[in-house]
């Protein structure tokens, strides 16, 4: 779903200077660089920077992955430099959301695009209640701090901290509305089950009505 929003940033051919903050092992860099851009993974985990050089050498394409963390990204790779900026699933464990999103911001170069993937605070209330975990769930409504699995936010703090670093919102996507309430054994017993809910997940994705129950929500913000 997130793949389908980012696609038609990455024209085939390449051309465009793509980096991947906390890109871990690197599933999106690779179909990126797959594309013909030069993509770099700045994370902090050599253990995850090895998997990204394996996993690209095995789809024969270069992405350079460089061990650093996103407050010092200004130093490792410097203003201006980049066109777009995948940040999936990083805001969660940074110190302070709001300088996290100033220095992404300044990497940009102008008309830059910023990809960021969060996690969406509700959904993790209704799966704390659902587990019967209730003092938790309420714990969790309207908590900003950094629990166990970091920090989630809401669809207006996520809009809050792209407009706070200068930026212009796209389209809010709801990321996986359905896909972590189904039991896996009922994908498992219906034919055709993993598709249909893909193309559910789809039919909701850009209704607001839906965002609350959004595991993730994704955002491309541009410069
Ligand atoms: C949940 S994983 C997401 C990986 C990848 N972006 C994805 O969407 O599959 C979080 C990644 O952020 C990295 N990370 C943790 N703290 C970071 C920081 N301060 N700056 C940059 N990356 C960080 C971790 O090493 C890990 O690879």
């Amino acid at each position: 779903m997130v793949w389908d929003a980012l696609e038609p940033l990455f024209p085939e051919g390449g051309g465009l200077e793509v980096l991947d903050i906390g890109g871990g092992t690197g599933g999106f860099a690779v179909r990126v660089a797959e594309r013909g851009h030069r993509v770099t993974v700045v994370d902090p985990s050599p253990d995850a920077l090895a998997a990204l050089d394996r996993r690209a050498r095995e789809r024969e394409v270069t992405v350079t992955g460089r061990q650093g963390e996103l407050s010092t990204l200004l130093e490792t790779i410097g203003p201006a430099s980049t066109d777009v900026v995948l940040c999936h699933g990083v805001l969660e464990v940074v110190e302070d959301a709001g300088s996290a999103m100033s220095v992404l911001a300044q990497v940009l170069r102008p008309s830059g695009s910023l990809s960021l993937l969060v996690a969406q605070r509700h959904a993790a209330v209704v799966a704390r209640a659902m587990a019967g975990h209730f003092e938790q769930a309420r714990a969790l409504l309207d908590s900003t701090d950094h629990g166990r699995g970091g920090r989630r936010f809401t669809h207006d703090e996520l809009l809050g901290l792209v407009a706070g670093a200068g930026l212009r919102p796209g389209v809010v996507h709801a990321v996986r509305v359905f896909a972590d309430l189904v039991p896996g054994s009922l994908l498992d017993l219906e034919p055709g089950g993993a598709a249909a809910l893909v193309e559910l997940e789809r039919a909701v994705a850009e209704r607001p009505e839906y965002r609350p129950l959004a595991a993730q929500l994704h955002v491309v913000a541009t410069r």
